[in-house]
């Protein structure tokens, strides 16, 4: 059977919409031991794996020792769940074309981080989330899906992050399912899926 591997960092919602979707997941590898989202996790039986890159002197030494544990599970695909760790180039490439991220914002605007205090700072109108295959250059792989969220006339940061997060939640799980059965093709660095398919939400 297929499976996904999902990295993450911290509270682990996207991996628990993953879970609550029905996605194959094979493991949850942590670099940070207090992630919450092991906890959930291992609740489900899921298997869980922590790669503290604390305990490596360099990158290239925690990526390859993350590569390991991914690797053990083989996974078709990888999917990166706020993990927040900036991957070696080397690293990338063993995974491209097999490896997601969701990112919390209408890709090409606001890459990196502290995005919904970007866009509120712009003034844009349209806000969202985004899910992209990883490429080298950070944020910046073909994209899947996104998500468009309005911004309201008195949104703050914490009350767009969560009208954002609602519709990570919902695009994450299906950019999963949409690999997992063969339904994403990548043409001329453009993400397709075969089929009538939409590749956006409008959340309202
Ligand atoms: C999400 O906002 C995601 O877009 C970003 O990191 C956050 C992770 O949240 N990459 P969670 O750990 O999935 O709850």
């Amino acid at each position: 059977m297929k499976s996904v591997v999902i990295l993450i960092s911290g509270r682990g919602s996207n991996l628990q919409a993953m879970v609550e979707a029905g996605l194959p997941v094979a493991a949850v590898i942590s670099n940070r031991a207090d992630a919450a989202g092991l906890e959930y996790a291992a609740g489900r039986g899921i298997a869980t794996a922590i790669v503290p890159h604390r305990d490596f002197a360099t990158r290239d030494a925690f990526d390859a020792a993350l590569a390991r544990a991914i690797d053990s599970f083989r996974p078709d695909l990888v999917a990166l769940a706020g993990f927040m760790r900036i991957f070696t180039e080397g690293f990338v490439l063993r995974y491209q074309g097999r490896m997601l991220n969701i990112h919390p914002s209408l890709l090409p605007a606001f890459a990196g981080l502290d995005t919904h205090a970007r866009a509120l700072a712009a003034g844009v109108k349209l806000h969202g989330c985004t899910v992209h295959f990883v490429t080298p250059q950070l944020d910046h792989g073909p994209i899947v899906i996104q998500a468009a969220v309005p911004v309201l006339a008195h949104d703050d940061e914490v009350g767009l992050a969560a009208r954002v997060l609602a519709q990570e939640h919902r695009i994450y799980p299906q950019a999963a399912r949409w690999f997992l059965d063969g339904k994403l093709v990548i043409e001329s660095g453009v993400a397709r899926v075969k089929g009538d398919h939409p590749q956006q939400v409008f959340a309202p």
